[in-house]
């Protein structure tokens, strides 16, 4: 184990988790003695418009994965309208390796409640809701105990704080479908269809909820409003780089030696959270990783420097995504990983589009015939050909994800997909998987 330098531990910067230790931190008599409730305060003297204009200053971007800036994106909602406006906290979170949302929620419930509060006041809804993935019941019971205790306190309903601003709060439990984290499908999901996307446009900022001006934000997104309300834009900024604003949860996962959630500066670097997690697993040497989920193309040993913000992973060849770092070490297997992937990705489609249903389906049998040993050469041409027609010509982002993997192991690691078919690799799979399997 590596024991993280005093200048490596500087890199640490915990604002979301900085209560996460704290004994009973989900309680909200705890929450308060630190600093709990105090940017709603602040807030609600300001002016609504205001708010969105502090947001927009900080710079502060979407957590969920595609780094959207929020202000800009509650400044969509058009005011004056005459019809109702809603927040939806977007729970979800199913990306595979992605854990930074539910610890948050577990351990400080009450960020995430009064960051709801503050946004929904800022963008003018009198109804809000989490829509927290169906398995995790604890954390759920968490947040409903905590939403419970807001009320009690009058942080929540009629007349908050006595501002004349009301908000009611609801906490939905989905079923447990990767989809329904896709916004719109969360949304037919919580309008009790069946979670498939919609086609956009018309926008949720237009169109969402109830066909109403809405606004979709990701967990972290929303419990980054009261630091930044208290703190300023200008504090915000000072930590992170200059398009990537802010403090990010970074999950590692993986053969590292303690695997959990690190809060640093948006750029840091897989290098530095490797030391601060106690290095590689002894025996272990890195191979390869996702930088923010299985949805993001691999990279390798070679980008331990690449600082980890939205524009420095792009440069890379990758996304950010959901800062989700999976790490695979030179006893793991790019081409099983990518299969078991696959795997996911071809259960979780919900079946709308061709490309996506079909595209999956067939790459996971082309997977089983290479790692049962009876590839050809022309599956790895069948393989990105399909990739090609899943990429951009699918209905939404999980078609487009699920081809992450697929071609980055082939530009890094097409060695190993010719091992496994020239036979100098044993086969991972028995021929009994060709047979019959779906
Ligand atoms: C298949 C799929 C799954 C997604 N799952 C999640 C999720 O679990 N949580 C989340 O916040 N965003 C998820 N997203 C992204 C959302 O569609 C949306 O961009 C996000 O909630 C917006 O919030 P933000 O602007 O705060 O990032 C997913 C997208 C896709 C395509
Ligand atoms: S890309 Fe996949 S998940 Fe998205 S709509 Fe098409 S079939 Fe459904």
């Amino acid at each position: 184990m590596t024991t993280p330098r005093p200048e490596t531990v500087a890199k640490l910067t915990p604002v979301l988790t900085k209560r996460w230790l704290s004994p009973d931190a989900w309680r909200i008599g705890t929450y308060e003695q630190l600093d709990g409730y105090a940017a709603l305060r602040k807030a609600l003297k300001a002016h609504p418009d205001d708010l969105i204009q502090l947001i927009k200053d900080s710079g502060l971007r979407g957590r969920g994965g595609a780094g959207f800036p929020t202000g800009l994106k509650w400044g969509f909602i058009p005011q004056g309208d005459g019809k109702p406006h809603y927040l939806v906290v977007n729970a979800d979170e199913g990306e595979p390796g992605t854990c930074k949302d539910l610890p948050l929620m577990t351990h400080d419930p009450h960020a995430l409640v009064e960051g709801v509060i503050i946004a929904s006041y800022a963008i003018r809804a009198a109804r809000a809701y989490i829509y927290i993935r169906g398995e995790a019941v604890h954390a759920a019971r968490r947040l409903r105990n905590a939403v419970q205790e807001a009320y009690d306190k009058g942080y929540l309903g009629r007349n908050i704080l006595r501002s004349g601003y009301d908000l009611e709060l609801v906490v939905h439990s989905g079923a447990g479908a990767y989809i329904c984290g896709e916004e719109t499908a969360l949304l037919d999901s919580l309008e009790g269809f069946r979670g498939q996307p919609r086609l956009r446009p018309p926008f949720p900022a237009t169109h969402g909820l109830y066909a109403s001006p809405t606004v979709v934000n990701n967990v972290g997104t929303i419990a980054s409003v009261p630091p930044i309300v208290l703190g300023g834009a200008d504090w915000w900024k000072s930590m992170g780089t200059e398009k990537s604003s802010g403090p990010m949860i970074y999950s590692l996962s993986g053969r590292v030696v303690n695997p959990g959630q690190y809060e640093c500066s948006m750029g840091v670097t897989l290098r530095e959270l490797l030391e601060l997690a106690g290095g590689m697993q002894p025996g272990h040497n890195l191979r390869f990783w996702t930088p923010g989920g299985s949805s993001t193309p691999l990279l390798a040993a070679e980008h331990l420097d690449v600082p980890l913000d939205f524009e420095g992973v792009a440069a890379a060849g990758s996304i950010l995504g959901t800062t989700a770092t999976q790490i695979f070490s030179d006893q793991d297997c790019p081409v099983y990983a990518t299969y078991r992937w696959l795997e996911f990705y071809h259960h979780e489609s919900c079946g709308k589009c061709t490309p996506c249903r079909e595209g999956n389906y067939w790459m996971v049998r082309v997977y089983r015939r290479i790692l049962a040993g009876q590839g050809t050469h022309e599956d790895l041409d069948t393989l990105l050909d399909t990739c090609d027609n899943i990429l951009g010509r699918s209905f939404c982002g999980l078609g487009d994800g699920a081809t992450s993997s697929v071609t980055s192991s082939l530009q890094y690691f097409k060695q190993d997909y010719l091992d496994y078919i020239e036979g100098r690799t044993a086969p991972k799979l028995s021929e009994k998987t060709l047979v019959g399997a779906h």
